[in-house]
C-alpha cells in the first residue's frame, strides 16, 4: 500500500516505497576504483558519508589538492597500505558543519571549519567528508574557503618539522628548500614569525614570491648552488630528496638539524656532519591548525592560491600538481562560498 506523507516531494517518497527505508542521500566526488593516472579519477554519485557519534559531516565548499593525493592513487604506496576501493582522494577540506555526532562538543551545525582528514573515513574531492574533532579547527574568518582549503596539511608539515621536530628558535638560520612551493610558502613565514633567519630556494619565477613570503635570502637554485649562500645554518627542511639533501648535510652547523620530507635521512651523513635528523610524517592536529589560523587572522601568514579548478576536473589539476613546480596551492572548488 502507497502511503502518502503531506509536504514530502514524490522523490523523497519514491525510495520510501521500493524500500520500505529513506535512501541514503548521494553527492558528486570525485571516485578512484583502481591505481593509475590521472584517468582513474571518476567523477560520480555516491553515497553520502554518515558522521559517527565522534565525527562532524562537513559540507564542503573547497578541496585543496596535495602531491600525495596523485601518489596514493597511483598505487604508490600499496605496498605499505592497499587502499580500500572506492576511494575519494584528498585530505585538505574547508566547509560548512553540517551535522554533529553525539559526542561533538566543539562545534555545531553551520559552523564554518577547515580540516586534515583521514581517508580512512572519507575523502576531500566531494560534496560531503567526515571529520573528527582532533582534525577539523575553525575556519579562520579573514580567508574564504577556497583559501582555508589550501592551508591544512601543507601549513602543520611545515609546522611540524620547524617547530615540533627542529625546534627552530629566535635568531636561528634556517634554510628551507622548495619555499615557493605548498610546504614551503607556509615553512617561510612560520620561521620569520619565530624570528629565524629565513634562506629559501625556488626557480627564477618564483624570486618574488620567496621575497613576498619574507625570506631573508632568496636563493635561484637554476642558477646558484645553494651551499655557495647558505653556510652553517641551524635548521635544513628539505621538501626535494635526492641531491639536494644529500648536498644540504654539509651545510648544517655542528649540532643542528635537517628535516626531510620525502626521504629517509643517511644516519652516516648526519654522523659525519655531528648533526642530527629526522623524516617527517605529517600528523592531523586540531590545536596547531588553530594556532596556525590564529596566525593567518592576525595577517602574520598569508596563503597563496595560484589556481582552482573545478571538483569535476579534479583529473587536471592533479596534473598540473604532479609537475613539482606549483606556487603557492592549487584548490578545488565544490561549492559556491556561502554569503
Ligand atoms: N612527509 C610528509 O608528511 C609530507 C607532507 C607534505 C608534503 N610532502 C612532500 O613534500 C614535497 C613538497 O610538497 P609541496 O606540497 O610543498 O609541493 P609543491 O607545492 O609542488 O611545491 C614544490 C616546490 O618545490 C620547488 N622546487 C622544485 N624543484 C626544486 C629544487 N630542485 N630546489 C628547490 N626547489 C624546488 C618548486 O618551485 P619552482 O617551481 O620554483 O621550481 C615548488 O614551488 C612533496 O614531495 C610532497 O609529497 C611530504
Amino acid at each position: 500500500m502507497k502511503t502518502f506523507l503531506a509536504g514530502a516531494t514524490t522523490a523523497a517518497i519514491l525510495p520510501m516505497i521500493s524500500t520500505g527505508q529513506p535512501a541514503r542521500p548521494t553527492m558528486k566526488a570525485i571516485v578512484v576504483h583502481e591505481y593509475g593516472g590521472p584517468e582513474v579519477l571518476k567523477y560520480e554519485n555516491v553515497p553520502r558519508p554518515e558522521p559517527k557519534d565522534d565525527q562532524i559531516l562537513i559540507r564542503v565548499i573547497a578541496a585543496g589538492v596535495n602531491p600525495v593525493d596523485g601518489l596514493i592513487r597511483s598505487g604508490m604506496f600499496a605496498k605499505y597500505e592497499k587502499a580500500a576501493f572506492p576511494m575519494i582522494p584528498g585530505a585538505d577540506i574547508a566547509g560548512v558543519v553540517e551535522k554533529a555526532g553525539s559526542k561533538i562538543t566543539k562545534f555545531r551545525m553551520g559552523d564554518p571549519v577547515y580540516a586534515y582528514i583521514s581517508l580512512k573515513n572519507s575523502g576531500g574531492y566531494a560534496e560531503y567528508a567526515v571529520a573528527t574533532e582532533g582534525e577539523a579547527s575553525p575556519k579562520p574568518k579573514s580567508l574564504t574557503h577556497v583559501e582555508a582549503a589550501a592551508v591544512p596539511v601543507v601549513s602543520l608539515t611545515a609546522w611540524q618539522a620547524l617547530i615540533d621536530t627542529a625546534k627552530l628558535s629566535k635568531g636561528q638560520t634556517v634554510l628551507i628548500h622548495g619555499g615557493s612551493g605548498g610546504v614551503g610558502s607556509f615553512a617561510i613565514q612560520i620561521a620569520k614569525e619565530r624570528g629565524a633567519k629565513v634562506i629559501a630556494t625556488a626557480s627564477t619565477a618564483n624570486q618574488d614570491l620567496l621575497k613576498e613570503l619574507g625570506a631573508d635570502v632568496a636563493i635561484d637554485y637554476t642558477k646558484t648552488k645553494f651551499e655557495d649562500a647558505a653556510k652553517d645554518v641551524d635548521v635544513v627542511l628539505d621538501s626535494i630528496g635526492k641531491d639536494t639533501l644529500a648536498r644540504s648535510y654539509g651545510v648544517v652547523k655542528k649540532g643542528g638539524f635537517i628535516v626531510t620530507l620525502v626521504a629517509r635521512v643517511d644516519q652516516a651523513e648526519l654522523d659525519k656532519h655531528g648533526i642530527r635528523g629526522a623524516s617527517l610524517s605529517v600528523k592531523p592536529d586540531s590545536h596547531e591548525l588553530a594556532e596556525i589560523g590564529r596566525l593567518i587572522d592576525e595577517s602574520k601568514i598569508k596563503v597563496v592560491v595560484s589556481q582552482t579548478f573545478q571538483l569535476a576536473d579534479a583529473a587536471k589539476a592533479q596534473e598540473q600538481v604532479a609537475t613539482g613546480h606549483t606556487r603557492g596551492k592549487i584548490v578545488l572548488k565544490v561549492a559556491d562560498q556561502p554569503k
